[in-house]
């Protein structure tokens, strides 16, 4: 693959998931400079293993629904790389369950915690970097449920639901500074973890993480500068 984003300098949430570590893949192939967070350094080796040009990945351990973490993630990237060329918000939960009649506080918490108050911590950052230089892209990650509101993934589908509207204020936002802001909303992805959970499932309905990286890719090339305010629907064939 020809290295479509050499240069740039991308920080993203989610590297080690499901999706998340498909698109660092991706991305590393196509010569970005990569700057993840992680939990779990094992996890974040392995990563940094399976990668062609391992010297573009960096890491910094942090759990992003916590502030002080999140500020100095952002403080550390700042100081070593000082531009900002991408934000992607990847990373995510997911809990369903019985209907909100019966949704215990813990788990809405949870999922509002995890999916909407990190996309805000995040992309407060990131757009503090961006304000400055006045340039920048931000990708956060939706869901199908955020645009269809299924029963029993009520919390679930409200903390995406949140995701997509704060990517709508930082795109309003945004304009005056010459940042572009948009949403993926993927369907079922087709995880290791999907799989193990819904074995039955039709798995070549569900959308491929390599499919959804090279759309990725392509968002952030120059040619794709004039998308902002956008939400992608990735549904696949489903
Ligand atoms: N999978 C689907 O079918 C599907 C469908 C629609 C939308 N989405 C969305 O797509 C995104 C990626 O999904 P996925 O399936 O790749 O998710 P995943 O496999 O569950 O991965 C979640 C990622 O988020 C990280 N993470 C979780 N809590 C964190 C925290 N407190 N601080 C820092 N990192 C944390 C995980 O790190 P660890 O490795 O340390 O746990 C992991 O890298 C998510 O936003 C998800 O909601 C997924």
């Amino acid at each position: 693959m020809t290295e479509l984003l050499k240069n740039f300098k991308i920080m993203m949430t989610g590297s080690t998931g499901g999706l998340g570590s498909v698109l660092v893949e991706e991305l590393n192939k196509s010569g970005a400079f990569l700057f993840v967070d992680y939990r779990d350094h094992e996890k974040f080796e392995r990563l940094k293993k399976g990668v062609k040009n391992p010297d573009l990945l960096q890491g910094f351990r942090a759990d992003m629904t916590n502030e002080e973490e999140v500020i100095q993630y952002f403080k550390e990237f700042k100081e070593k790389y000082q531009r900002l060329d991408v934000f992607m918000h990847i990373m995510g939960g997911f809990w369903m369950g019985p209907e909100i009649a019966e949704t215990p506080l813990e788990k809405w918490n949870f999922m509002i915690n995890l999916n909407l108050n990190s996309a805000f911590l995040c992309t407060r950052e990131a757009f503090k970097i961006m304000k400055v230089q006045c340039s920048g892209k931000i990708i956060t990650v939706g869901s199908r449920a955020a645009e269809e509101f299924p029963s029993h993934k009520g919390a679930y589908a409200v903390s995406k639901a949140g995701v997509l509207a704060l990517t709508q204020v930082l795109a309003n936002e945004g304009k005056e500074y010459n940042m572009q802001v948009n949403a993926i909303l993927p369907s079922t992805i087709d995880t290791p973890e999907n799989r193990k959970s819904m074995p039955e499932a039709d798995h070549s309905a569900w959308v491929s993480p390599k499919d959804i990286s090279k759309l990725i890719i392509y968002l952030l090339r120059p040619e794709s500068s004039a998308l902002s305010q956008s939400f992608l629907k990735l549904y696949g064939k489903q």
